[in-house]
């Protein structure tokens, strides 16, 4: 089974890394795990041009190219972020409008792409009620596009410093269970 982990802070070692992390920690040393760090890579923003409509494939030519392989190969992807500005970091945002060219071949081209299932991790400082809607309802629609299910997530709240939801044992035990959980089942 390929794993990918996505790692959206660009603050290494920080919540969502540990998050991350945690959650990685009881996979089978069999399962393969490729990392992609949106903050570490060369990706264009995505140019609104319409050619990956019309052609396919993305007119930009930077490290979306090995992103996009790692993607389509993945059984199982587990995506941990933090809020920015209720939505995602820029470099993450960068990725997934990118991921533009995959709803094109499949809404447009009609292709099939290996069924995939996905997770998301994600953490903010403060504690309103409607913080991770934005990034929730991104993180399904980018899922989609290149058929990947979204199978739920957990999130937390008011943890600001960096490394702090380290010293929550109840939320790093709670991460691994669902770790322990979402790695070792079948995909449906
Ligand atoms: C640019 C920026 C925007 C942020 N926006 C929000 C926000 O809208 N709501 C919130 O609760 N926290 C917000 N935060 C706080 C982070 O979500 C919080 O510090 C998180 O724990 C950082 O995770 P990390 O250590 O993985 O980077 C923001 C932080 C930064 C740097």
């Amino acid at each position: 089974m390929k794993i990918v982990a996505i790692m959206g802070s660009p603050r290494r070692g920080g919540n969502s890394d540990i998050m991350l992390d945690a959650f990685l920690s009881p996979r089978d040393s069999l399962h393969s795990l490729e990392w992609i760090v949106p903050s570490r890579l060369n990706l264009g923003f995505c140019r609104g041009c319409r050619f990956c409509e019309a052609m396919g494939r993305c007119i930009l030519r930077d490290d979306m190219d090995e992103v996009g392989e790692k993607l389509l190969e993945a059984d199982k992807v587990v995506l941990s972020s933090p809020v920015f500005f209720y939505g995602f970091p820029a470099s993450l945002k960068a990725l997934v409008d990118r991921a533009q060219v995959f709803w094109s071949r499949k809404y447009k081209m009609g292709e099939k792409f290996k069924p995939k299932e996905g997770f998301l991790l994600a953490v903010g400082a403060t504690s309103g009620g409607k913080l991770f809607e934005g990034i929730v309802l991104t993180t399904r629609y980018f899922f989609d596009a290149w058929g990947c299910e979204y199978r739920g997530g957990l999130f937390f709240r008011g943890f600001d410093q960096k490394g702090a939801i380290g010293e929550c044992q109840e939320c790093l035990e709670e991460i691994k269970e669902a770790g322990r959980s979402f790695l070792s089942s079948k995909n449906s």
